[in-house]
């Protein structure tokens, strides 16, 4: 097993490795005394995983609730949210208690939410069964539920008190979901670390996953530890979000996230060669790292839709929308554009993608 300590404004550990799915309860026990759970996954997840998590729970000592909702993005609303509160109180859990989330991204944002505004808070462990959720957003407590007017416009910071990936989980994963949270590992080596990046182009990912999981944790929690509060060096994060979540809002969330982020981080790229902020060569280089890995590089819409949707991006502030422009691999910068200025990279980053379908 390897542990990752955290040290945001609560210090939590990152346990990886084989197996830990039934180590679980006993991995929560030596961080929280034995109390009640409520145990939340999807329709995807429950079947397959609870039984086994709630059995390691209760065999450390707790005493398990589940709540389970239909898998899917749809389901990351208010709506959803409201129906477990309400079944957290049902179940008479109190502020000493803990929520789990067990699943993918969807789950965990929903039920870190969740356990943020509980009786003004409970803590919660996040068991990420998906690659995506595992390297991105089990780690740095950013929680949160989508709004009509766009992807995660409402949450907040709450940090988990533990978080708990067992990569064996990843072989049930469909290649699209694996390959969706390929997409934010590639987006590790192009903007903080060009070593990982290198290895990328010719790894094994199945193979490598418990690494791949590692490398991307260590990384993450470096920026999570200096800006847990986003209002700087965490904004790297978001490289290819914009355009991405624009896609996925103008798809009706029929292309997943991390479709949406492959063929954001290309956009942006080709965008930033033209405009001359990133070297000749480097989208080519970031495509064909999505192209082996299974994920698309371009997509098929009108870009005024893409415009309008990525302007509404929770990105924006007073002036523009702060954008990440990759420098070399391993290297990338934040940017500020003008709303007029990101319809033109956005038009430059798409356009060109008709040409070469
Ligand atoms: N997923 C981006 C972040 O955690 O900041």
């Amino acid at each position: 097993m390897q542990t990752i300590r955290v040290h945001a404004s609560k210090e939590y550990d990152i346990c990886i490795g084989s197996g830990l799915l039934q180590q679980a309860g006993a991995l929560t026990a030596a961080v929280k005394a034995p109390c009640a759970v409520m145990l939340v996954s999807d329709s995807h997840v429950e079947p397959l995983y609870a039984d086994r998590v709630a059995a390691s729970y209760e065999a450390a000592g707790f005493t398990v609730h589940r709540f389970t909702f239909p898998a899917g993005e749809a389901s990351k609303n208010m709506h959803t949210l409201v129906q477990l509160l309400e079944a957290l109180g049902a179940a008479g859990l109190t502020r000493s208690d803990l929520l789990v989330a067990l699943g993918g991204g969807v789950t965990g944002d929903l039920t870190g939410f969740a356990a943020a505004v509980y009786q003004r808070g409970v803590d919660f462990v996040q068991i990420p069964t998906t690659l995506l959720a595992a390297v991105d957003s089990s780690v740095g407590g950013k929680t949160a539920v989508d709004l009509a007017c766009g992807k995660n416009m409402a949450g907040c910071f709450w940090q988990p008190c533990l978080v708990v990936c067992d990569p064996d989980v990843f072989a049930t994963l469909s290649p699209d979901i694996f390959a969706d949270g390929m997409a934010e590992v590639i987006k590790y080596g192009v903007i903080l670390d060009e070593p990982f990046f290198e290895w990328l182009e010719h790894c094994d990912a199945h193979a490598g996953a418990e690494s791949i999981v590692a490398r991307c944790c260590r990384l993450k929690k470096q920026v999570v530890e200096q800006d847990e509060r986003d209002t700087g060096l965490r904004a790297l994060l978001n490289f290819g979000h914009t355009i991405g979540h624009a896609i996925e809002k103008c798809s009706d969330f029929t292309i997943s996230h991390g479709s949406g982020v492959a063929i954001g981080m290309v956009a942006m790229t080709r965008a930033a060669e033209a405009a001359g902020c990133a070297p000749a060569g480097l989208c080519e280089r970031i495509a064909a790292l999505c192209v082996r890995h299974d994920l698309p590089t371009a997509v098929n819409m009108p870009v005024q839709a893409l415009c309008a949707a990525a302007r509404s991006d929770k990105k924006r502030s007073t002036g523009g929308i702060t954008v990440v422009v990759p420098q070399q691999p391993g290297r990338a910068v934040t940017r500020k554009l003008a709303l007029e200025e990101l319809d033109a990279w956005i038009a430059a980053g798409c356009a060109a993608e008709d040409e070469n379908r």
